[in-house]
């Protein structure tokens, strides 16, 4: 007996076998600054946030700049390799297709983006955290026209959701003095602007399915090289390190309050203030040599923007804290990604998926040498 492939649909419905259903993969969607950008901002060829250079990306890969704004890994690299989830690739990449959608997710952090719209201006081109979102409801609306609405939905409520800015609304906003913001508000107010504007926008995503979501707390970025410049002494700026812990504060409270009043939301906050604090007071019990300046830098005319093809990199990129005047290292931001696995509890996702290697710890040879 010769079957039509329409009498086979039938049989197959008969059987109860779905012929139309999409399996969904788990994927993630992270919104984010320059600290989880994976080349979002190649792409935006004005913009004066750029890792396009050498020798960003040395410690990933085929060693070629990726975009990533570190010598490897980024904190959101890592943690999702650990919870065996593919890595997102950039919204801006060409290859990005409902495909690839469907089987990755999607990253749409941008360096020099803020919570606030009007944070990073002088960068000229860049994501802010509402531009994030429009993005992200442009690719719900490919994804609805690809498969099924109740699929979709379905794939959109079970995906993870990354959100991890707040450091350019300080230091490339409130704190530069050029900005509005900056006496429009004080501290105080300040850190409630941004409360609610960032209450607004995890609604947003809430409303659009987001139902397991973490938000990246801010570390001491008083202590990054480009605020340690700022004083003779070379200290931290304390200033800039008790805007953090507010806001830290702030944020905790806020997502604890989403957590218990939107539906079925699991929406968590990982604080790594302390251990990042720890590491930069006392580099070695981590394994660390030096926590206040940069791998990468142009000798001694600092600060440099970005770390550049003519700048000098220490011998040991593994034992620096920080890859650049603002950026840590692919070896920091592993301790970061540990110690937020280890508060918030994260459990493999896919464990068949298995996670990408790791750059060699190894010291690679200093390639201007
Ligand atoms: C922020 O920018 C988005 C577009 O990216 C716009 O839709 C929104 O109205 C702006 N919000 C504010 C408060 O300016
Ligand atoms: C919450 O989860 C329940 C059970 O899975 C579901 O029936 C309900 O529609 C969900 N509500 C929202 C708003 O997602």
């Amino acid at each position: 007996m010769k079957l039509s492939s329409r009498q086979l649909i039938i049989i197959l419905i008969l059987l109860g076998i779905a012929t139309d259903g999409y399996h969904c993969k788990v994927v993630q969607f992270i919104f984010g600054d320059s600290l989880s950008d994976v080349g979002n901002n190649r792409y935006l060829t004005r913009s004066l946030a750029n890792a396009n250079l050498p020798w960003y990306g040395i410690d990933f890969g085929n060693g070629m700049p990726n975009g990533r704004f570190t010598n490897g890994r980024t904190v959101a690299d890592i943690i999702g390799d650990k919870m065996g989830l593919p890595r997102p690739p950039a919204f801006l990449d060409p290859s990005l297709t409902e495909d690839v959608i469907l089987e990755n997710g999607v990253n749409y952090a941008s360096g020099g983006g803020g919570i606030l719209n009007e944070t990073g201006g002088y960068f000229i081109q860049r994501f802010s955290l509402y531009k994030q979102i429009d993005l992200f409801r442009g690719t719900q609306d490919l994804i609805k026209s690809k498969i099924d609405n109740e699929a979709a939905e379905k794939f959109f409520q079970e995906a993870r959701y990354v959100v991890a800015l707040g450091s350019n609304d300080f230091i490339n906003n409130y704190l530069t003095g050029v900005y509005s913001d900056s006496w429009k508000y004080n501290d105080a107010t300040f850190i409630d602007y941004l409360m609610e504007t960032l209450e607004d926008q995890l609604k947003m995503l809430h409303g659009m399915g987001a139902r397991q979501l973490m938000v990246f707390g801010l570390a001491p970025m008083g202590c990054i090289p480009l605020q340690r410049v700022l004083s003779t002494s070379g200290g931290c700026q304390e200033k800039t390190n008790k805007l953090a812990v507010s806001f830290n504060a702030a944020a905790s409270k806020l997502l604890d309050k989403m957590s218990s009043t939107l539906a079925n939301a699991s929406y968590t906050f990982g604080d790594n203030y302390d251990v990042v604090n720890d590491v930069i007071t006392n580099p070695s019990k981590f394994g660390f040599e030096n926590s206040d300046s940069p791998c990468c830098s142009f000798g001694r005319i600092r600060p440099a923007l970005t770390c550049i093809p003519a700048s000098i990199l220490c011998k040991d990129r593994s034992k620096y804290v920080f890859w650049d005047e603002y950026h840590p290292s692919d070896a920091a931001n592993e301790l970061v990604a540990n110690e937020l696995i280890k508060k918030l509890g994260f459990l493999q996702v896919d464990p068949t998926n298995s996670p990408s290697p790791a750059p060699a710890s190894e010291p690679t040879p200093d390639p201007e040498g």
